[in-house]
């Protein structure tokens, strides 16, 4: 068996959560692969809301088995404190999540160097989520992180070496800080942990795919947060790309099947950094009123802005996306008109591809087209669709060269519409 990969296209927060929900019940295992508590991923269903972390978005359907892989980073504290509020409202997770060994702790002191950083900074933060991401992933790669698996032998000592270490860096930096309730609550998180299958998951995962088990790999942020790829300096610190589900599960590149790319009908970035077809008006307002885009874990404003199709086309260059999901049609049910970046101006000179520097002196160019003037969200089936929307639709699908196979009109789980495909 192969495992398909959903993932973002845009700056996040393109819906993620809500498909990873939708698509579980066709797959045996939902595994996260990299990102950590910077992910915010929203589910509603039966009128419940849910905001899920580092969990992976697979934990409401049934049975079915979740894994935190080897590239997530794991705060103990934040995780037990998601844990608990699903275990509250009557969720088993004990044994239906595993986490990998080799997944990256978070320490109370990568927090507090996340915040020193971007105060270190000033006015070119980059407008982090504030839960050490950065710091956290700089330790792994420079080879003085603390894993999961650590907890398990002789912690105490790796672990006063490895806050000594950031105490140190604190001092250098002149920032005061109050490490008591934190790393209270951080320890009671390490014995929390202790309670769940700390696993080795390449291992589980290449087993699962021997026994012919389906496995769907859940990405967090999105492509223009890659830090390879993204809008550098102003990205998260992992690879959110298709190749970051090979390194962040331990699954070889030959066994990536289907590529879900989702996006957004329109385009959202939250945080600092360049983003070519932000909206400053009335109808970048209207966006975010009608989308509600305020950001799941911090509640930041949703800068909004139109689909940005220079962008999303590397995105799906460099994920090989094999199909596209379109978030939020719905929000933009309202418009007379509705507008797609097609090309970029820079110093005067059109170009259709994605720049090595997006953080300057880029001019959009639009096709504009005629709005749907009509509620989506309560259409079962894409017969239903407005001749304008399919318009718009069957552009986007002809300028990316890639079909669009289910487009969401509301945030509950219903408001799901599957296309169909030539077979059906
Ligand atoms: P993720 O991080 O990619 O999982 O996305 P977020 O959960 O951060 O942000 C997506 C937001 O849009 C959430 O509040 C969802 O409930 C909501 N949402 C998802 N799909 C739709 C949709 O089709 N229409 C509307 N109106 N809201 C949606
Ligand atoms: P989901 O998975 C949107 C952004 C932050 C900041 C930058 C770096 O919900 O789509 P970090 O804390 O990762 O060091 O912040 O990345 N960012 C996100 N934006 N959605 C996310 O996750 C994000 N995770 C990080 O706002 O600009
Ligand atoms: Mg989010």
């Amino acid at each position: 068996m192969k495992v398909d990969v959903l993932l973002g296209l845009q700056w996040g927060d393109e819906g993620k959560g809500k498909v990873v929900d939708v698509l579980t019940p066709n797959y045996d295992v939902v595994a996260r692969f990299q990102g950590g508590p910077n992910a915010g991923h929203t589910l509603e269903f039966e009128g419940q809301k849910y905001v899920l972390r580092s969990i992976p978005s697979g934990i409401f359907q049934g049975d079915k088995v979740n894994i935190i892989g080897n590239g997530v980073v794991l705060d103990p504290a934040l995780f037990k404190a998601e844990a608990e509020a699903l275990e509250a409202s009557g969720h088993d997770l004990k044994e239906r999540l595993h986490i990998s060994k080799k997944a990256h702790l978070i320490l109370p002191t990568h927090r507090i160097l996340d915040a020193a950083y971007e105060a270190a900074k000033g006015a070119a933060k980059v407008g982090t989520t504030g839960k050490g991401i950065g710091p956290t992933y700089t330790d792994k790669v420079s080879r003085n992180g603390l894993r999961v698996g650590d907890i398990l032998h002789d912690f105490e000592k790796k672990y006063a070496a490895a806050k000594a270490r950031h105490e140190q860096i604190l001092k250098s930096l002149n920032y005061e800080y109050d490490i008591t309730q934190l790393e209270k609550e951080w320890m009671e998180g390490i014995e929390y942990l202790k309670r769940f299958h700390l696993v080795d998951s390449e291992h589980e995962i290449n087993n699962l795919l021997k026994d012919g088990k389906s496995v769907l790999c859940e990405g967090a942020q999105g492509t223009m947060l890659d830090v390879d790829f993204g809008s550098y300096p102003f990205v998260t610190s992992s690879n959110t790309v298709c190749a970051g589900a090979c390194t962040g599960l331990g699954v070889a590149p030959n066994k990536i099947g289907e590529v879900f790319g989702i996006m957004k009908a329109y385009c959202t970035r939250v945080g600092s950094g360049p983003f070519p077809t932000e909206l400053f008006d009335e109808t970048g307002k209207t966006i975010r009123a009608i989308g509600h885009e305020y950001g799941a874990v911090t509640g930041r404003e949703r800068r909004c802005g139109w689909i940005d199709l220079v962008a999303l086309k590397y995105a799906i260059m460099v994920n090989g996306v094999t199909q596209l999901i379109m978030m939020k049609s719905d929000v933009l049910d309202g418009f007379d008109t509705v507008k797609a970046c097609v090309s970029y101006k820079v110093n005067g000179e059109e170009i259709d591809y994605f720049p090595y520097d997006i953080n300057e002196g880029i001019e959009p160019v639009y096709v504009e087209m005629p709005g749907w003037k009509t509620d989506m969200t309560k259409m079962t089936s894409e017969d239903e669709f407005p001749e304008e929307f399919n318009a718009y639709m069957s552009f986007l699908e002809s300028e990316l060269e890639t079909p669009i196979k289910i487009v969401s009109v509301g945030p509950d789980r219903e408001q799901t519409i599957v296309r169909y495909t030539e077979k059906d």
